[in-house]
């Protein structure tokens, strides 16, 4: 969500305090929050509150001479790109579906010509009441997205669908709403990310350092720019990038089967550290008794290579190589070796594997960049970007 700009409305409801939870979501996804809170609304949050967690002025209210000097309520939502009402009470949706102006809020709403989602939350007996039915079935059709509320207990008491939904699948929506609009969109990535694991028997296992955080920051970098991502993880313990769809898988073989099976892409990116060789795994636990085990070795496919030379190959192939020294001699050697189109080459003789941060140079047919150091997610940004020039057909690089 990285620059997306949010214009938060707060409504009056005890589910108010989860929009405290949603401006630090959104924050941590990388995009920014302004809040604009109902007079009832400031009966369940402070503006202190959000104005701490939004790091962004508070607005309160229409007839606040200094808001309207220093940001006009046109201006506010001039300078969003999703109007988010959360939660939306059942007066709000109300006044929004009559087309009601008489706050800041909902004269916002109504003068707005961005895109608005709602995130209602009522007792549920005002939810399934004929007029606020009528009301959202209005807004629906006016295209604001309304979300269906979460069933469960209520703070009144009662039971049944009327709950705001959690912050997590409000900012799963937030970010549905602007997938499907990136540079990206309608094109397939795919992405291998993480460890392999072979078996030695049924409790050991070979295994590496990577931790798959660069891998699943590019993820989440391309979903970001609208595309569809699978994502073919080694173990690892990361949360899944929004909108990707992840296939979890062990060994490399199990990998190269789930790479084959995602096919076609547009893109592949593979940053997997497969493990070169396999052994064949005991199917009863080693005992110690019986001495140091005697490992039979074989190797392991090579994933990018066959999928380089594959006649299922997607237009454009990007490696990954992690390297202790003659890093870019070494990147360009394998480029051609495995005959993919780019190769990003991390020097790893420091402490990346692991760390937040890489030192990277993008190796293609037409030269070598060199990339400052950089977070994982800063380098992935900058390639996901480079993948859409590519695509476009508009990266000289390809
Ligand atoms: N790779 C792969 N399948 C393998 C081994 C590697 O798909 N069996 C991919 C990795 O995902 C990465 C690239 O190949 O994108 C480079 O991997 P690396 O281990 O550096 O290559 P190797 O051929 O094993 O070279 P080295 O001798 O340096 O280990």
């Amino acid at each position: 969500m990285n620059g997306l700009r949010i214009l938060l409305i707060v409504g009056g409801g005890i589910a108010a305090y989860k929009a405290c939870e949603l401006v630090r979501l959104i924050r941590k996804a990388g995009g920014s929050v302004r809040c604009v809170l109902t007079r009832s609304g400031a009966e369940f949050v402070t503006p202190m509150t959000l104005a701490a967690l939004s790091e962004q002025p508070v607005h309160t209210s229409l007839w606040d001479l200094k808001d309207e000097v220093e940001m006009g309520h046109i201006q506010l939502s001039r300078e969003a790109d999703l109007v988010v009402v959360c939660p939306a009470t059942a007066d709000l949706l109300a006044k929004m579906a009559a087309g009601i102006a008489d706050d800041l809020a909902t004269t916002l709403l109504l003068a707005t010509d961005k895109p608005v989602l709602a995130a209602p939350a009522m007792n549920v007996r005002m939810w399934q009441h004929a007029a606020t039915t009528r009301n959202v079935a209005r807004l629906r059709a006016d295209g604001v997205t309304v979300l269906e509320p979460d069933e469960g207990d209520m703070a009144c008491g009662e039971y049944g669908p009327g709950r705001l939904p959690e912050p997590e699948a409000i900012l799963a929506a937030i970010r549905r709403h602007f997938a499907g609009r990136g540079r990206l969109a309608g094109r397939h990535v795919l992405v291998t990310a993480g460890p392999t694991q072979e078996p030695i028997d049924p409790v050991r296992v070979i295994a590496n350092r990577s931790s798959g955080k660069q891998g699943f920051a590019i993820a989440d970098a391309l979903a970001e720019l609208g595309a569809r991502v699978t994502l073919v993880a080694g173990p690892v313990a990361l949360p899944t990038p929004y909108g990707a769809e992840r296939v979890d898988v062990e060994t490399a073989r199990e990998m190269e089967a789930a790479v084959t099976a995602a096919l076609p892409a547009d893109a592949a990116v593979l940053v997997a550290a497969v493990a070169d060789w396999r052994v064949e795994a005991a199917t009863a636990k080693l005992k110690k008794v019986d001495g140091p085990p005697t490992l039979d070795w074989s190797p392991n496919p090579d994933i990018l290579e066959r999928l380089s030379r594959s006649d299922r190959r997607p237009p454009l192939v990007v490696g990954f190589a992690a390297e202790t020294h003659d890093v870019v001699a070494e990147a360009e050697a394998k480029r051609r070796r495995k005959g993919c189109d780019w190769i990003v080459a991390n020097d790893v003789s420091g402490d990346v594997m692991g760390g937040d941060s890489n030192q990277v140079h993008l190796v293609t047919p037409h030269g070598v960049e060199g990339w400052d150091k950089a977070s994982k997610r800063d380098i992935a940004q900058r390639l996901a970007s480079r993948i859409a020039d590519a695509l476009e057909g508009r990266d000289e690089g390809h």
